[in-house]
């Protein structure tokens, strides 16, 4: 008999699938009526673009969790309306909805799952699905805390899952071949790296009024492990919305303000160039907020930029406000600065090629082509770094099926969000430390060990 792929990935001894099976049991492992099922659970803005995606890969969605019962019903008719129209992939009918997703996550026959939910409940479900044996796309930040951090790390490699942190720069060309140009000596030795995105988290407040909630939101599910705030609908906005909601983003108690937001896909690119994938800074300098920041209440009186990651090698990474490049890598010969459709590279005095915007004449792909022809050639170009076929979510359902790790893998993305934290504590604590990324502990007697999880402990159940 054979086993039905999805047992045997659950079951079996993963780092040798591909040698000890017989080419023609996959073919017939992966006839459309066995293909991979997922679910999804958070339903908001970016999950609706990832379905979307995810609709047009090799799996079938079965099931769509969400606390807001007007998302979660949405969810379900986008996917019986794709099913109708393509019945190769799925039959209209079968995608469940769900509010609460331990049930998702009980289920045997769910393979794998989307966690697209705010940033707080990131961690909890990620390790609560893998523990029941699915594979995981998490939205980034990774995690909402450092410990976090550690602990997806840990559950992944326990229970031998695939996880991919939804940090999808690292499947765009402009951003590899920047990360490949600074890898391969392009621009020298580096020297300096700026990230640019807004400030980091605020403190919660309550709405002064009592806002009335409409029905159909499980708002105690919603805050999850963070305290069961006063209803805002600022903070958990209502209906099928078009907007990406920042309240709870900038919320101490719910996300990791831009830190997290931008600095989840900034900061790993500067990570992926400097070759820090399984490390991370040894010293965090904080910034001085100025005097109209420390009258800034709302904000905390917290420091908006200014924070220095410094590395083991010398490199000091530096958070800078919004600019036209997310990540600007400096080196002794030149820099190369890139942004989601936007690319410059300059060597000594020679700008070798620039796109930002139409205006600028050319191309993208002409820009980064260019310098990849002129720093990338067959003697210099020794280190390729991960290219992802089809994008990151194909990339996902790829290594789900090959058992091989994916391009932003739980220690990538783990990586990642313990920067975007170390950014954000040093606002939020007024402080600099020294750090140990071996162990993700802070180092020689500096910070304090409370920073590293969720302050006052987690709500209820929901510990991680
Ligand atoms: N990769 C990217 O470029 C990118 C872009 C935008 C957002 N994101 C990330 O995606 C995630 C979602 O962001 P968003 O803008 O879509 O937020 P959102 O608020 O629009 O969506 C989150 C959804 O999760 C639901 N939810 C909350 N708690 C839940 C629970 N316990 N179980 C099930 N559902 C729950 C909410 O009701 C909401 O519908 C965030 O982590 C964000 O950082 C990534």
């Amino acid at each position: 008999m054979i086993a039905s792929r999805r047992n045997f990935l659950k079951g079996a001894s993963l780092a040798s699938v591909p040698f000890i099976l017989p080419s023609k049991i996959w073919a017939a492992e992966t006839k459309p009526n066995d293909k991979l099922s997922m679910a999804f659970i958070g339903m908001g803005i970016q999950a609706r673009g990832l379905l979307n995606n995810f609709l047009h890969q090799d799996v079938t969605v079965v099931a769509i969790c969400d606390v807001d019962k007007t998302r979660r019903e949405d969810g379900v008719k986008r996917v019986d309306g794709f099913y109708k129209g393509h019945a190769d992939k799925g039959t209209p009918g079968n995608c469940k909805s769900y509010s609460d997703f331990r049930e998702v996550i009980a289920r045997k026959d769910i393979d794998m799952v989307c966690v697209a939910t705010p940033d707080h409940w990131h961690a909890y479900i990620s390790i609560a699905a893998m523990k029941s044996g699915k594979d995981v796309y998490c939205e980034k930040p990774l995690t909402y805390t450092i410990n976090e951090a550690t602990a997806v790390m840990d559950a992944a490699k326990k229970y031998n899952r695939i996880l991919q942190t939804g940090a999808m720069q690292r499947s765009a060309f402009e951003f590899r071949s920047a990360a490949e140009i600074v890898r391969n000596g392009g621009i020298g030795k580096i020297t300096h790296v700026d990230c640019n995105f807004g400030g980091p988290s605020r403190p919660h407040f309550d709405p002064k009024e009592d806002i009335v909630m409409e029905p159909g939101l499980d708002f105690n599910m919603w805050c999850g492990g963070a305290p069961l705030v006063k209803y805002n609908d600022k903070l958990a906005p209502r209906g099928v919305h078009t907007f990406y909601p920042m309240v709870w983003r900038m919320d101490d108690l719910f996300g990791s303000g831009y830190c997290g937001d931008w600095g989840a896909h900034h900061l790993d690119i500067a990570q992926w160039g400097l070759g820090m994938d399984d490390s991370g800074p040894v010293k965090v300098t904080k910034a001085v907020p100025s005097a109209k920041e420390k009258a800034n209440a709302a904000y905390g009186g917290r420091a908006q930029s200014g924070a220095v990651l410094e590395f083991g090698n010398g490199v000091k990474l530096t958070h800078k406000p919004f600019s036209t490049f997310g990540t600007v890598f400096y080196g002794t010969e030149g820099t190369v600065s890139v942004n989601r459709g936007k690319f410059e590279m300059k060597h000594g005095d020679e700008l070798i090629s620039r796109f930002t915007k139409k205006e600028d004449g050319g191309s993208l792909a002409g820009a980064v082509t260019k310098a990849r022809k002129a720093f990338l050639t067959d003697s210099t170009y020794k280190t390729k770094l991960y290219k992802t076929k089809g994008g990151h979510p194909a990339d996902f359902v790829t290594c789900v099926k090959s058992r091989k790790k994916a391009c932003s893998n739980e220690v990538v993305g783990a990586r990642a969000a313990v920067l975007c934290h170390l950014c954000n504590i040093s606002y939020v604590r007024d402080s600099g430390f020294d750090w140990n990324p071996a162990k993700n502990i802070f180092a020689n007697g500096t910070g304090n060990k409370n920073w590293l999880t969720r302050e006052g402990g987690y709500r209820g159940k929901w510990s991680v």
